[in-house]
């Protein structure tokens, strides 16, 4: 049943071309210029109205959250705000009929996620879930949904789910500001059709990048602690890179804001910290060469995710991991396909239980 593979979290990185591109099976229609959903279109006029959109999650899903936020807010110019489901619950937040809630939850059984939308409800928000298991708990209680499609995830630590929560983010995105006239027709034309070849790109990448991050992870198995570092649309992937580090490998690991160091992490830069950061040539390049520098000054061991012909990242990096150019927006859903790889390798290296990490579940029931 692993197909193969020696662990169902290997065979479920390497099914996301196929994942993300069923994601999208019957929902982006190139030709036609048209991206279908049914859960959203049958609402329209709610998420038109909506004073703001408030993501609920956790974990993995949360991230994705963050970078929807960013979709969202650049696509279709409504609000969004991302809440830790368990934070949300228990501080009497501010919901009002006006808003509207997704909750993104791979099982659709995760305790915290769950008591959220039952307070949203009862504050009268319209709720959406982006689930991935059909019929679950979360599916049914939300007023309408968009289900990933993503295929059972067995694996604790999430992947393929993950970039088919960005996919759905995406989609949505993109209707609700085409729909606002917030995205204009060539614009939303271009992007749909990047979009569309987004899943040959994660199979490049897969198979471009493989064998290369096998042999870095040998070099870290004996590290204590990462850093992952990105910007703007980058910035939740480099979280989740954390989160996949540590939750598998129990190397300790922390994703920032690439210009947050400077306000704290970086009185932790020295030859023995390994810092993988993800710099491609769209999104705020020139920054991130600087970050880069500074890192460099201070020894750091350098890990770069950097497009195909990078010069400047590349030069200063001890490690070189190259994936293809994409939209900004679409740069996570790419870049974060290797860092599942290097978290994999590391931790199978180390000989820890990868589908299995210890302390975890892979639904989390209770709060
Ligand atoms: O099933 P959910 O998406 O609601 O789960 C949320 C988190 O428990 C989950 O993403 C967790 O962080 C994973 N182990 C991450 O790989």
């Amino acid at each position: 049943e692993k197909g193969g593979y020696e662990h169902f979290m290997l065979k479920e990185i390497f099914e996301q071309p196929k994942s993300v591109h069923d994601t999208m099976r019957g929902r982006l229609l190139v030709d036609e210029g048209i991206i279908k959903m049914a859960g959203i279109w049958d609402h329209i006029e709610r998420f038109k109205n909506a004073n703001r959109i408030i993501i609920i999650a956790c974990g993995t899903s949360w991230h994705a959250g963050l970078i929807g936020e960013y979709l969202i807010e650049e696509y279709a110019r409504i609000p969004v705000e991302v809440e830790y489901a368990s934070e949300f619950r228990y501080r009497n937040p501010i919901i009002t009929d006006k808003d509207v809630v997704i909750a993104i939850s791979q099982s659709g059984e995760t305790a915290d996620t769950m008591a959220a939308l039952k307070l949203a409800k009862e504050k009268g928000a319209f709720i959406y879930g982006i689930c991935n298991v059909v019929d679950s708990s979360i599916a049914r209680i939300t007023d309408a949904g968009s289900y990933t499609h993503a295929g059972p995830e067995i694996g604790v630590a999430s992947t393929k789910a993950f970039t088919a929560q960005l996919t759905i983010l995406t989609l949505i995105a993109f209707k609700l500001g085409k729909h606002n006239g917030n995205l204009g027709n060539a614009d939303f034309m271009s992007l749909i059709a990047e979009l569309d070849a987004i899943p040959k790109k994660i199979e490049d990448v897969l198979s471009s990048t493989h064998e290369l991050v096998q042999n870095i992870a040998k070099d870290f198995v004996t590290a204590t602690n990462f850093l992952y570092l990105g910007r703007g649309y980058n910035y939740p992937a480099a979280l989740e890179g954390a989160l996949k580090l540590k939750e598998i490998s129990y190397i300790h690991a922390e994703g920032y804001p690439a210009a947050e160091m400077k306000h704290g992490p970086i009185a932790l830069i020295d030859e023995n910290m390994p810092i993988v950061i993800i710099a491609p040539k769209k999104g705020h390049y020139d920054k991130i060469v600087s970050n880069v520098q500074e890192i460099k000054a201070r020894k750091g061991k350098i890990i770069a995710v950097v497009n195909k012909g990078d010069t400047q990242v590349s030069e200063m990096a001890d490690y070189v991991i190259e994936i293809p150019e994409t939209s900004e927006c679409f740069s996570p859903i790419v870049a974060s396909v290797p860092l599942q790889l290097l978290a994999y390798y590391i931790a199978v290296y180390r000989g820890a239980n990868v589908d299995q990490p210890r302390n975890l579940a892979k639904s989390v029931t209770v709060e």
